[in-house]
Order: C-alpha cells, then sequence, then structure tokens
C-alpha cells in the first residue's frame, strides 16, 4: 500500500500547445476529487530552479479550458540541463513537500521529468506538442488545433492563389516531423508535400506534379513544406526557376501554436490529465499518459521515449494517389 499523496506540482515546459490549459485544469479538479494539493510551477522547469510557483485552486483554472496558450507559462530552461539546475529544482520539491511531478510537454520536458525522478521524485508526462512526435502515443494535445488553424489559412491563401494563377508554398511546423504538414496537405488538397520523413527529390516530388496538374488544366498550385524537410523560400525560388512560375511564399510559423482549442483537444487534454493525477495518487511513477487505439493509457517513461515510428506510410501512399492531378 503506498503512503497517500498529499501535495504535487504541474508545470508546461517547451513549446505551447492549444489544450494545455484544459489539462492544467485537468490536472487541478482531478487533484481536488483526490483531496491532493496542486502547486502549480510557472515557466517551466526554471519555475522550479527559482522557486516560482502558486498554489492552484479550482478558481485559478476557471474558464481557461477554452484558452490556447499556458496560464503557467512555458520556457526552454537551459539551466535545468546542468547538475546544478537539477539540484535546485529538487530542492525546491523538498522545500514545498511535493511527493510528485506532472509534466505537459514533448519529449524535451520528458527528458527533464527523467532528471527528476532520478532523484527519486514520483513524475508523470502528458503529450502536449503541435509536432504529434512522440512515438509512444497516437496523439498529443494541440495536434488538431494546429492542423485546423493551418488548414483555414491555406484555405485562405488558395482564394488569391487562384485569382492570380499563383503557386503558393506553404512552411507549415513540425521540428523534424512530418505528421503535421502531412495531414494538412491532405485536409487542403495539396498539389505537393515535402516532409522530412521522404528525401525530397524537387524533380519528382514537386516539378513533375506541377506540370501534370497543369496538364489536368490547374492554373494554381499549393505546395506544402514541412519545415523540417526545408525553408519554403529556398523550394519557391527553384520553382521559379524551373517552372517560371509565379510563386508566393507564406511562413505559418508560430500562429499555429495559438487559437482556441478544438474539442478534441480539450477532451483529449481532460481525459490525460485526469490520468496523471490518478498515476500518482496510485503511487505510480515514470509514466506517460498516451493515447492508444482510442482510448488512454499510460507507458513506461524509458520505454515511451525509446520507441520510435515514422510517418504514416498509409497516408503517404493516400498523398500519392491524390496529388499531381
Ligand atoms: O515543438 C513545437 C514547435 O512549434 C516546432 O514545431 C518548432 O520547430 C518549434 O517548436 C519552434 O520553437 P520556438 O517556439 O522556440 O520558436
Amino acid at each position: 500500500m503506498c503512503a497517500a499523496v498529499r501535495r504535487i506540482g504541474i508545470l508546461t515546459s517547451g513549446g505551447d500547445a492549444p489544450g494545455m490549459n484544459a489539462a492544467v485544469r485537468a490536472v487541478v479538479r482531478s487533484c481536488f476529487y483526490e483531496r491532493i494539493e496542486c502547486i502549480g510551477i510557472r515557466r517551466g522547469y526554471n519555475g522550479l530552479i527559482n522557486r516560482d510557483f502558486k498554489k492552484m485552486d479550482e478558481s485559478d483554472v476557471a474558464h481557461i479550458i477554452n484558452r490556447g496558450g499556458t496560464v503557467l507559462y512555458s520556457a526552454r530552461s537551459d539551466e535545468f540541463r546542468t547538475p546544478e539546475g537539477q539540484q535546485k529544482a529538487v530542492d525546491t520539491c523538498a522545500l514545498l513537500g511535493l511527493q510528485g511531478i506532472i509534466a505537459i510537454g514533448g519529449d524535451g520536458t520528458f527528458r527533464g521529468l527523467q532528471a527528476l525522478s532520478s532523484y527519486g521524485i514520483n513524475v508523470v508526462g502528458i503529450p502536449g506538442t503541435i509536432d504529434k512526435d512522440i512515438a509512444c502515443t497516437d496523439y498529443t494535445i494541440g495536434y488538431d488545433t494546429a492542423a485546423n488553424t493551418a488548414v483555414e489559412a491555406i484555405d485562405k491563401l488558395r482564394d488569391t492563389m487562384q485569382s492570380h494563377e499563383r503557386c503558393s508554398v506553404v512552411e507549415v511546423m513540425g521540428h523534424t516531423a512530418g505528421h503535421l504538414a502531412l495531414y494538412v496537405g491532405l485536409a487542403t488538397g495539396a498539389t505537393a508535400v515535402l516532409v522530412p520523413e521522404r528525401p525530397v527529390d524537387i524533380q519528382k516530388d514537386l516539378v513533375e506534379k506541377i506540370q501534370d496538374a497543369r496538364i489536368a488544366g490547374r492554373t494554381h498550385y499549393m505546395i506544402i513544406v514541412a519545415e523540417g524537410a526545408g525553408h519554403a523560400s529556398d523550394i519557391a525560388e527553384q520553382l521559379q526557376k524551373i517552372l517560371k512560375l509565379d510563386v508566393r511564399v507564406t511562413v505559418l510559423g508560430h500562429v499555429q501554436r495559438g487559437g482556441t482549442p478544438s474539442a478534441r483537444d480539450r477532451v483529449t487534454a481532460t481525459r490525460m490529465g485526469n490520468r496523471a493525477v490518478e498515476l500518482l495518487a496510485q503511487g505510480f511513477s515514470n509514466r506517460i499518459v498516451c493515447v492508444r487505439n482510442g482510448v488512454i493509457d499510460d507507458v513506461d517513461m524509458e520505454e515511451g521515449l525509446a520507441m520510435t515510428r515514422s510517418i504514416s506510410t498509409q497516408d503517404l501512399e493516400v498523398l500519392d494517389r491524390m496529388t499531381g492531378i
């Protein structure tokens, strides 16, 4: 029988993602249900180092389920990568009597949790990133909202590209992964999509697809480039040179990280936040909450971080059948 958990900490770290607030809310409310005190750590791991925290009550999370960003702020902490920084963070956990830490973020955030765990602190991670690049889960908080934001922007671009018979090259976020770009490309009926998981062949993947589309009667073209596959401006330059097209570049950038979270992100965040608290309350540690086959599950952190998953080959095949005409 594990000793009762009385107080835990919650933080958000790394690139923010729509739905993080819904997860924070779920953690706080689930703690309330379990009679656990919840301390909000501000500015990611820097908050643990600098003792930047606040006791979270229900009123602190009222009306945040629909808000983008994170009320706890986020940061990428260089100091926490050092043994000195980690020791300061561990000292804060001891000072506050924290029996566990829940962190919402990506794989860098989870590596931070592993560091805390090596000092004997119980930890649980919740995947929150628009990149969906965490292999142990089918879904990460923020992905759906980011995809919809990109789709909305690209639909607007299409209108003006159509009027002027131009080619649009749009750069989509994703760090080193192409999940978001591929998904957005499928959703917008792009002429071509470049992802880092597949070597880029300008002639085959772009020039021929645009030429085929031209023969089929198209007069405007939409090219989606995952940021990890190259710079939209370089691709545009090449297309301009080879095909003499009138090309315009749009880098969607951080717009994709903001905005009102979609229903999917809110609900997934709520389910994940709840599971994270349940795990700590039951004495589990070193777990990553995940979605597998549509249900909330959890996985050992080390195993989860060691997993690799490439981009969906099924979706790439669908894309190849849909593009270039
Ligand atoms: O991981 C989320 C992400 O938005 C990536 O898609 C992107 O490469 C990176 O973060 C941008 O980071 P920053 O907010 O530091 O510019």
